[in-house]
């Protein structure tokens, strides 16, 4: 089968397309026959050579998510069938024609939705569940801001948040940006390169915060927060450090939180995958949720698609298809 693979640590002409055996799936796997794969800002970290763990190493197969068609099951498996379509939160392995998948990480493609539409799921939605509603517990009437909402993590964490009743604010690097963040239901957008977003802000107040830029937003999130706020991070592109007022934290009884999904376990994964099935999957199928998918490109061009991705030119998902 042909497979992407990090050549070396460095940028996205590494990636090449290499030939590999077909995997067969352990007893609590299905083998997948992928026919779309998401491509994630985590992969691009991986592409460099790290990225929340061990360095990457050579030959390492990227793909965080996948949605094709079951073509064999383990021993252990009951749920899936062959011919079955699924879409899978993968660990790694997704920028390739087959992938083998815990049985528990697969859930149904929704109905109506293409391959590539149910590929652009798993690794946004697993996220933005666990950080914005498990951990972060935003509920319906409460105030949400999540950064970066034209990404494939923002579009996801504004569209469930809408569903789920929430006020919704982002911020975006550009006036097209922010208009489709608001078509998604975003009350207001803040084009952080004109504006800045506290002082934009400070009258409304915020209840939950996803944070994935870090740096000066760290103390800026803090002081937006209303009492009893949560600030859950995903990343901290912006640096890991900041000068914070401990007080605000005491005073406004503030939780700060953060997680990364990759590493986690594979029974912490399915369960995560069981209660996104029952909370989720209810809301993509009453039209609550759109895919957005900015470009597809060929599994062989994922080195155009880490381009597209680093020049943060896209609204949205970046999908790769595999013929
Ligand atoms: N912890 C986890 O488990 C986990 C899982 C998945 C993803 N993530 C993280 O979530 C983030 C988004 O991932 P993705 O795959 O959705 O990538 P993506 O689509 O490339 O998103 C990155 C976004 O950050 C925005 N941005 C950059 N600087 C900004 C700033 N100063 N203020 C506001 N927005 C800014 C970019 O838009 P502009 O260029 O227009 O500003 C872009 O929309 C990444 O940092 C990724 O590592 C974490």
């Amino acid at each position: 089968m042909k497979v992407i693979v990090v050549t070396e640590p460095g940028g996205p002409e590494v990636l090449r397309v290499q030939e590999k055996p077909i995997p067969s799936p352990a007893a609590n796997q299905v083998l997948v026959r992928v026919h779309a794969a998401g491509v994630n800002r985590p992969d691009v970290f991986l592409r460099k050579g790290k990225y929340g763990g061990a360095p990457t190493q050579p030959g390492m197969v990227l793909g965080l998510e996948i949605a094709g068609e079951v073509v064999e099951v383990g021993a252990e498996v009951t749920r899936w069938q062959p011919n079955d379509a699924v879409c899978a939160l993968v660990a790694e392995g997704g920028y390739a024609e087959y992938a083998v998948v815990d049985a528990r990480h697969c859930l149904p493609v929704p109905a109506g939705w293409s391959f590539e539409e149910a590929a652009s799921l798993p690794e946004t939605v697993f996220t933005v569940w666990h950080n914005v509603f498990q951990k972060g517990q935003l509920t319906s009437g409460e105030n949400f801001l999540v950064h970066g909402g034209s990404s494939g993590i923002g579009i996801t964490a504004i569209q469930l948040a809408v569903a789920l009743g929430a006020k919704v604010f982002s911020t975006a690097g550009g006036d097209e940006k922010c208009r489709a963040c608001e078509e998604l239901g975003a009350t207001r957008c803040i084009n952080y390169k004109t504006q800045d977003f506290e002082a934009e802000l400070k009258g409304e107040g915020v209840d939950v915060i996803l944070d994935m830029i870090g740096g000066d937003y760290i103390a800026k999130n803090i002081r937006l927060l209303r009492p009893d706020g949560r600030l859950e991070f995903i990343n901290a592109m912006q640096g890991p450090t900041a000068d914070i007022n401990v007080l605000d934290i005491m005073a406004r009884r503030l939780t700060i939180s953060g997680s990364t999904l990759r590493p986690r376990s594979a029974d912490f994964k399915a369960e995560l995958a069981a209660d996104i099935e029952k909370q989720v999957w209810p809301l993509l199928a009453a039209g609550k949720f759109k895919p957005m998918i900015y470009k597809v490109f060929p599994l062989s061009e994922a080195a155009e698609a880490h381009h597209l991705m680093e020049s943060s030119a896209h609204i949205g998902k970046i999908m790769l298809r595999i013929e």
